[in-house]
């Protein structure tokens, strides 16, 4: 046995020396160290070996096999070396050009799903005749809270809490900001969404972010309704998700709007069984709206005899994740590329 092991190593020596290029190496690595290769066929023979021979002959068998192993190496980067060697001798060798292999890919961007779910929005609210606007995420006071029927004493203040500017500005809570901003720019009657980035000083959790996304809509006409809103709603839901999906209305406060409403879906992540991001109710909070407080047409230059309006404050961030099934809102903005790179069209 031992003389058969001496045998294969002088035999793989042999056949080493003579590999020309890697391809051959590998093969010759099978033959000798692979699972059906000459060494493991010599090891059947231990049984033939007397009990006491075993440890001597078990100890020259690992190392037989770690000297074929460094020789294989050995051979490799002799290979190697000759491989590159024969390149830098090659007068059209460019060495700024990567070397043979798999040739590099380039990595192509893609949308956001925030901007993809938003740009969607946009086509559906245009086919309907509504304005695209933008308003500044520094805001004031005054255009936050006091033009939206929120005056400093109000106790709705504390509903969100505000990332306040040494100034005395602030970095809008809501998209809700651009209402009187859009009724003194447009005039009436008109209809315009304003999507854009809003934050609140928050504990950060699954469903929580200090920066997310809303999409405000808003339609002032001299009689605007309920039913209108509420079927302008269903048809941004049903197109974003492309499909029905169940939603209900409940009555909400908020002092911008009389009546105000909440419009939930059900939670899209869970199929309405319960989860994090929807606070084991299966619903989550959607869509806010309602009828515009004649308070906040006076504010935008509006006689409330006059002029009527509704206004929604969807949850863009919101909504992506119910339209991705996304459990995790700090996902959004985490700037993961394993996460982004799963948003990639086409
Ligand atoms: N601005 C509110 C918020 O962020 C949401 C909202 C509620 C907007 C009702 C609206 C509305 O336009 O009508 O909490």
């Amino acid at each position: 046995m031992l003389d058969q092991l001496d045998a294969v190593l002088d035999e793989a020596r042999a056949a080493l020396a003579g590999v020309a290029d890697e391809a051959q190496l590998r093969d010759q690595e099978v033959h000798f160290l692979g699972k059906k290769g000459a060494l493991t066929a010599l090891m059947k023979g231990m049984r033939n070996v007397a009990p006491a021979d075993r440890p001597l002959v078990g100890q020259r068998v690992n190392e037989v096999r770690a000297e074929i192993t460094s020789a294989i190496e050995a051979r490799r980067s002799e290979l190697e070396a000759a491989r590159i060697a024969a390149l830098c001798d090659d007068p059209d060798f460019d060495a700024t050009l990567p070397l043979a292999g798999p040739p590099r890919t380039r990595s192509v961007g893609a949308l956001h799903p925030l901007t993809q779910v938003t740009r969607h929005i946009e086509d559906v609210f245009r086919a309907m005749g509504f304005h695209l606007l933008d308003y500044p995420e520094v805001e004031t006071e005054f255009q936050n809270f006091d033009s939206l029927n929120i005056p400093a004493t109000h106790p709705a203040r504390d509903m969100q809490d505000t990332f306040w500017l040494k100034n005395g500005n602030l970095l809008r809570t809501h998209t809700s900001t651009g209402q009187v901003r859009a009724m003194r720019e447009l005039g009436p009657p008109f209809r315009a969404i304003f999507p854009g980035r809003v934050f609140r000083y928050e504990a950060v959790d699954a469903s929580h972010e200090h920066t997310f996304h809303q999409c405000e809509g808003l339609m002032v006409d001299r009689h605007v309704s309920v039913a209108n809103l509420i079927h302008s709603m269903k048809t941004l839901l049903s197109n974003i998700f492309e499909r029905d999906v169940t939603v209900r209305l409940r009555p909400g406060y908020f002092p911008f709007v009389e009546p105000g409403f909440e419009l939930d879906i059900q939670c899209q992540v869970c199929g309405g069984k319960g989860c994090a991001v929807c606070k084991q109710s299966g619903w989550v909070e959607l869509l806010p709206c309602g009828l515009v407080h004649p308070n906040v047409l006076r504010h935008g230059g509006l006689d409330p005899d006059e002029w009527e309006g509704w206004a929604f404050g969807l949850g863009l961030s919101r909504l992506v994740m119910m339209k991705y099934q996304i459990e995790d809102i700090r996902h959004l903005l985490g700037g993961d590329l394993r996460f982004l790179s799963q948003f990639r069209q086409g």
